[in-house]
């Protein structure tokens, strides 16, 4: 199975959006990831509701928006509106994760649930006919450029394992660090989507970085 590929426009020159998401479309990108931190759920801040509107009119691709917010219920709608085509919200992040799926699929976009590396596996498995993915973070969210956690590999391993038991058809994510040089071990791990910032971004050729992380996640050469 090919694994998708999801740039995290994170670790892109934010004066030059437009050019990022063109070299992420030209470069044979499955997703683009878009990164929405609130400066409480996590210490940073990024983007909100314009921004990914904005995003949304530059790019064919569909955009993964990945909510690093506390309580997300309360700003999903505008999310939505805004054109993601697939959303996660943050386990962590609300009393209330199964209300938040709900409204994400009666919006008509994918929805996803993502775990900290401190989370659990198994917080997940109250959610499973909710869920169209399941985000593994194998960094603690924040910033690009962290090293990959390399415990997150058996947890993949697990969230395979009980999407299987559970019957479920949720893909899985993983978020953080990910390069060519782990790619082929989550893939095998049971990873679908692999988002990648500084591996993407931080290259000279964007095309090529991609090209590498597929041929990773194949089993391909290592580069
Ligand atoms: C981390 C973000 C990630 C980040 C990944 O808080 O959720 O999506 O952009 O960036 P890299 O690939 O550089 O770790
Ligand atoms: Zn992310």
């Amino acid at each position: 199975m090919t694994v998708r590929i999801a740039p995290s426009i994170l670790a892109a020159d934010f004066a030059r959006l437009a050019d990022a998401l063109a070299a992420a479309e030209e470069g044979g990108a499955d997703l683009v990831h878009v990164d929405v931190m609130d400066g409480h759920f996590v210490p940073n801040l990024t983007i909100g509701p314009p921004v990914v509107k904005a995003i949304r009119k530059a790019t064919r691709l569909p955009l993964d928006v990945h909510l690093m917010i506390e309580r997300p219920e309360r700003t999903l709608s505008s999310y939505l509106d805004a054109g993601a085509d697939w959303i996660s919200v943050h386990f962590e992040a609300t009393p209330h994760v199964q209300r938040c799926l709900d409204a994400i699929r009666k919006g008509g976009a994918r929805a996803g649930a993502a775990i900290n590396p401190g989370t659990p596996a198994e917080a997940l498995d109250e959610c499973w006919n909710d869920l169209d993915f399941a985000v593994v973070m194998s960094v603690n969210p924040g910033w690009g450029g962290q090293p990959f956690i390399p415990a997150s590999l058996s947890k993949v391993q697990r969230v395979r394992g009980a999407v299987r038991e559970a019957g479920a058809r949720a893909l899985i994510e993983v978020d953080g660090g990910v390069e060519p040089a782990n790619a082929g071990q989550l893939a095998e791990a049971g990873a679908e989507i692999l988002v990648a910032g500084t591996s993407v971004y931080g290259r000279d050729d964007v095309k090529s970085a991609i090209a590498a992380l597929k041929a990773a996640s194949r089993g391909g050469v290592r580069v």
